[in-house]
């Protein structure tokens, strides 16, 4: 347990092994945060994944009997927050479920099979816990439609659910424990991989956060925010305006290395221009860390081999995931090797790369079998003329 402010606790979990989030590689664990609140009527706020019951049990029972609950604010239906609610149900008899009235009450209904006590809030709605209430704000698609947060007063504490979470199990519990390098790459990989393709969504809920001016923001997952508060604010604002830097990706597969030595030479054509590139083989980098990756380049060149007339296998899945989260503002370009027929993967990658969102180059680079001299050249110079219309 952890005291945030008087009567108010975290009392979440800290899955320290998680490596997997349904496709989402999490290096680094992750937590599943819950938070009390003591008052003349006690809350707790979102439960745990299942598997992690016991360990937010044993830290509310470090501040009080579970039985003594009133509510039970559950933020997103999802699992890994609404997991364990049955089970904390059965332990608090007379705790009524507060969720959000649009997609929230149905998706419980959904997980749980069961007839649970709940009460609805929607826009405006403000739960009254004695000196202190809740006020809730719906956050549909942050990230699931039934989103919401909740805004503790006086104590300026924004509940925030999945909105400026971060993948990370530590023993830090507020922001300034912790690196804050770290902290910010994990909140823009998440970002990145969950909040990307709503935009429009992000920059409403930003703005009511900061009308709220809050004095900590707890997340579902991670760290509070607490001492970086503009930090986490400002970048927020960038992401969600699709801001970018002068910096591009190049992102491959391979079958026989001639699509990767066009890779690099694209990648060294970039660099000679004096602009930022990272480079990502699809055999040894995984999706989500290349997508938290390109969430601030400018540019993004894609290079794949000809297999049975398509994109290697692993190539496809990265476009597939690329069409879904649909980034803003970017640059694309497309190479690639093939070997007879003289159909190459070329014009599938720009296709996809246009169908992304991404304003794509004309140019048809691809070479049969394995690149010349003069074809790696022609790969540098599609890098600079890549970096030339970053930098222009
Ligand atoms: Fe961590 Fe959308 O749940």
């Amino acid at each position: 347990m952890t005291r945030i402010a008087e009567g108010v606790f975290w009392v979440g979990a800290i899955d320290w092994t998680r490596r997997d989030f349904h496709g989402y590689s999490t290096h680094h664990g992750t937590t599943y945060n819950a938070y009390l609140v003591l008052d003349e009527k006690k809350a707790l706020i979102d439960t745990v994944q299942s598997s992690h019951f016991p360990e937010l049990v044993a830290r509310v029972k470090e501040v009080l009997d579970p039985g003594e609950i009133d509510y039970l604010v559950s933020l997103h239906v999802e699992p890994d927050h609404s997991g364990s609610l049955a089970q904390v149900l059965a332990l608090c008899p007379k705790a009524q479920v507060v969720t959000v009235e649009r997609h929230g009450e149905q998706g419980l209904q959904r997980y749980f099979h069961q007839k649970l006590p709940l009460v609805t809030v929607k826009e405006g709605s403000t739960l009254s816990l004695g000196k202190r209430s809740l006020s809730f704000v719906p956050t549909p698609m942050l990230h699931w439609p039934d989103n919401m947060v909740a805004f503790l007063s006086p104590d300026a504490i924004l509940f925030s659910s999945d909105a400026y979470g971060q993948h990370l199990a530590t023993s830090a519990r507020f922001d300034e424990q912790a690196d804050l390098g770290l902290l910010m790459a994990e909140a823009a990989k998440y970002y990145a991989t969950i909040l990307l393709p709503f935009p429009a969504q992000v920059a409403r809920a930003l703005e009511r956060t900061r009308a709220l001016q809050p004095k900590v923001i707890a997340p579902s997952h991670g760290v509070m925010w607490r001492g970086h508060l503009p930090e986490i604010l400002e970048a927020y604002g960038r992401w969600s305006r699709g801001e970018t830097r002068p910096r591009a990706l190049v992102v491959y597969d391979t079958m026989w290395h001639s699509t990767e030595a066009m890779a690099l030479a694209v990648a060294e054509g970039i660099a000679q221009e004096g602009v930022e590139v990272g480079l990502h083989s699809l055999g040894s980098s995984d999706l989500s860390d290349i997508v938290g990756d390109l969430l601030e380049a400018r540019a993004l060149a894609v290079g794949s081999p000809l297999l049975n007339n398509n994109v290697l296998p692993r190539m496809a899945a990265f476009l597939t995931y690329l069409k879904g989260l649909r980034p803003r503002g970017k640059i694309g370009a497309a190479f690639g090797s093939f070997g007879w027929g003289g159909a190459t993967a070329v014009k599938a990658i720009k296709e996809d790369l246009t169908l992304a969102g991404l304003e794509v180059l004309e140019d048809e680079l691809a070479v049969r079998f394995s690149p010349t001299q003069e074809e790696l050249q022609a790969c540098r110079q599609l890098g600079q003329k890549l970096a030339q219309k970053i930098k222009g």
